[in-house]
């Protein structure tokens, strides 16, 4: 009997690979390069699983290509914004991400982005490079204070939480919005929830950990940025989509805000022009899972969901589990 056929859309961790070579025949986008659109339905035609990317838009069109033997698409990622789920949920397709194993990683990198632009470590690394260094003195490159600071985080899932620990460990009082109050993260963490608007006012930094989805489309836009201190800091390691870039841009060259660390970007690899200049922001490409462990982990829970649903199981993580009760 045949091997059931399995397209991975980006190269991946080798042990991820070795795992599904082992049962599956398995196409490999082994270059340094995202399938373009007309290539990854073609690929896709005849697969029993796929393995996507984040930048891979999984949707009606491409399921239809796949073709109706497709039962699970498991996606190298814990966000899943490019997902259509009511179409897969449609054609009976499982959906899986990695929640869980990169919530620490991803925290690390938003704490990572916070100290550096409030020290102004990759503008300072800059400066010294090109030889403008003269000497130390007192008044130079004065950044911002960390302790006794407050961070607002704006969505408490798994990774605000974890942000939420890194930063009581740092010194800073946390403050969180969320539509659910967590009475144990408030304990933990000594934690206060508030509204929007409050985190907005009261935070020096904002750090962002709120899934894409229609409501959370610019959730940072002029006027948010507008309510928050002129000292203050944003961080954004969740969506691109969350913040109005261009707002930001413009927030930060005119000084609204004092700086901002970013990871993800509306249009990927695509970054507002306007932010290229600007020294008060540090901009980073979507790396934020991007550690050895971290990566292979996110590999074995695809690979894993992979081999149960061909298997005849269910997944161990599922986006659209009203497909399992059917
Ligand atoms: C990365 O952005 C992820 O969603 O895993
Ligand atoms: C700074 O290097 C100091 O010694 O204060």
């Amino acid at each position: 009997m045949a091997r059931p056929s399995v397209l991975v859309t980006r190269m991946i961790p080798q042990e991820n690979l070795d795992q599904l070579r082992e049962r599956f025949d398995v196409d490999i986008n082994a270059d340094e390069r995202i399938l373009p659109r007309d290539e990854l339905l073609a690929r896709a035609k005849g697969k029993d699983a796929i393995l996507s990317m984040l930048t891979d838009t999984i949707d009606g069109e491409f399921l239809d290509a796949a073709g109706p033997q497709c039962r699970v698409v498991a996606n190298f990622a814990v966000g899943f914004n490019n997902f259509d789920v009511a179409a897969a949920t449609a054609r009976k397709v499982i959906l899986t991400n990695t929640p869980g194993v990169l919530d620490d990683a991803t925290a690390t990198h938003a704490i990572t982005l916070m100290l550096a632009t409030a020290r102004r470590v990759v503008e300072a690394d800059k400066f010294l490079r090109a030889g403008k260094w003269v000497g130390w003195a007192p008044l130079f490159f004065i950044g911002l204070d960390i302790d006794g600071q407050t961070l607002g985080i704006a969505g408490l899932g798994r990774i605000g939480k974890n942000v939420g620990r890194k930063a009581k460990g740092l010194g800073m009082k946390v403050i969180y919005s969320d539509m659910r109050r967590d009475a144990e993260f408030e304990a933990e963490v000594g934690a206060r929830h508030v509204d929007k608007e409050t985190l907005l006012r009261e935070s020096d930094f904002v750090s962002l950990h709120v899934p894409l989805m229609p409501e959370t489309r610019h959730f940072i836009g002029e006027k948010e940025l507008a309510a928050m201190k002129p000292t203050a800091v944003l961080i954004n390691t969740s969506r691109g989509p969350v913040v109005d870039e261009k707002a930001l841009a413009r927030a930060l060259k005119n000084k609204t805000i004092w700086g901002a660390g970013i990871d993800v970007f509306e249009n990927e690899p695509q970054v507002e022009p306007e932010l290229l200049p600007l020294d008060n922001a540090i901009l980073v490409p979507h790396i934020a899972s991007g550690t050895t462990e971290t990566r292979l982990n996110m590999g074995r829970i695809a690979v894993r969901n992979i081999i149960k649903v061909l298997g005849g199981e269910p997944p161990e993580t599922c986006v659209n589990p009203d497909v399992l009760r059917r």
